[in-house]
């Protein structure tokens, strides 16, 4: 029998770890009389972990993060029942909104992405919170100023190793290298490619380029790290150099102003600058825009891909103006399926632990519990073989 399926259907059925999980909390319904708000991402990948934590009996009350959401998922999640309160917006105010929103309904547990759910709820604490999981350093960080009055459990999941290799250095690397090819259907073969970053991202970054032919230099500002790469193999000039001779250039860094309008007269004709960093200021395109050098912009609108004419004749391209190369553009994919299964089921589990009374008030702000890593290892390990 032929049937018509989803996107939604795709990656649910692509997320087996959660579907795994989802299957035994089915029978064992850790959350069973809890309700779980969450703050991330409300796209397909995220429905497939909405889905296992409702299996588990939760009654889950969703927002999502800044700019992110996708309107068919929010439609697929209330035809499910699920609560939410989101809509596609970049108004940081409108967003706050639908935050308030969330933490009004009082969930047992938090999932959250930048702080965003706890910062508010140490602001306006409620009895029955029990804890919950952040996903990002961002987030951590914030929340660390904050402890004093969140005292409860919260699992950080991006200080897994298991995160910091699945999808910092593989999935990131995997998909900022897919995302040069959808934007410019440009080959990689002998070409020249210089990293700037070599953390986790970096690495998956230089690696993936370097397995498609092209020649890789990695520029860091930590000696140490640059020794790294020199001993990975990679070329490690100095950073003028290694942007003199770049065909493509791309920065993971985390901080602002990598590649600057000081750097314009050093830029190849010809060259191409995209960002994987998770703010859309490594590359400091607005500099770029009103420098008296750059005579002219083409901008491919469909494509996301501006030309900047430079007055002595050369060119340069920027890819999705300066944001997240794996997240802008035509058709972003983001990170892979399975990179993402990995990161929510280490969620799922953490919820779960948090839910069952087993992480107290000392285990805020901590890593993933090394078990759990273990557990989530071992059951993706154990569907590979
Ligand atoms: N695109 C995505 O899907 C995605 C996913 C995860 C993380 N990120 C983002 O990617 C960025 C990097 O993350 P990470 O986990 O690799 O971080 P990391 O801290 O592991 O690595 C960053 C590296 O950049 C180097 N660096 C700092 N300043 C520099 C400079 N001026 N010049 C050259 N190198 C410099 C640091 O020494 C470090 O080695 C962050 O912004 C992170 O939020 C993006």
């Amino acid at each position: 029998m032929e049937k018509s399926a989803t996107r939604i259907d795709w990656i649910g059925n692509s997320c087996r770890l959660l579907k795994a999980t989802a299957a035994e909390f089915e029978r064992t319904r850790p959350f069973e009389g809890l309700s779980i708000g969450t703050g991330i991402h409300l796209e397909p990948k995220t429905v497939a972990l909405l889905m296992t934590l409702r299996a588990g009996g939760a009654r889950l009350v969703c927002t999502g993060n800044l700019n992110s959401t996708q309107p068919s998922t929010v439609e697929f999640l209330r035809s499910q029942g699920i609560t939410v309160f989101a809509t596609q917006t970049t108004d940081p105010a409108a967003h706050h909104q639908s935050l308030e929103a969330v933490i009004a309904e009082k969930p047992d547990l938090l999932l959250d992405n930048g702080g965003d759910l706890f910062a508010i709820a140490a602001e306006k604490p409620y009895a029955n919170l029990r804890g919950g999981t952040e996903e990002t350093t961002s987030g951590r960080t914030r929340l660390l100023l904050l402890r004093e009055r969140l005292n409860m459990p919260i699992l950080v999941i991006n200080d897994s190793p298991i995160k910091q290799f699945a999808e910092n250095r593989h999935a990131v690397g995997q998909s900022l290298f897919e995302s040069y090819l959808r934007f410019t259907n440009r080959s990689t073969n002998g070409k020249r490619v210089t990293v700037f970053g070599y953390g986790a991202c970096g690495k998956g970054t230089a690696a993936c380029f370097r397995n498609a032919f092209s020649t890789v230099s990695v520029v860091d500002i930590d000696p140490v790290t640059t020794l790294e790469a020199h001993l990975d193999g990679f070329v490690t000039p100095l950073r003028d150099a290694a942007i003199r001779s770049a065909d493509i250039i791309v920065t993971v860094t985390g901080f602002a102003a990598i590649v600057t309008a000081a750097d314009l007269p050093l830029v190849k004709d010809g060259a191409i600058l995209m960002n994987g960093g998770h703010f859309p200021h490594e590359i400091d395109v607005e500099a770029f825009r009103r420098h008296p050098d750059v005579v002219g912009i083409d901008r491919y609108e469909a494509d996301h891909i501006e030309t900047f004419h430079l007055s002595d004749g050369r060119s340069f391209h920027l890819l999705g103006g300066g944001h997240m190369a794996n997240l802008a553009g035509p058709r972003p994919l983001g990170n892979t399926v399975e990179s993402m299964d990995l990161g929510f089921t280490l969620q799922a589990r953490c919820l779960e632990r948090i839910a069952r009374g087993e992480a107290g008030a000392q285990s805020c702000l901590v890593p993933v519990p090394s078990d759990i890593d273990a557990l989530v290892a071992n059951a993706y390990l154990d569907l590979t073989r």
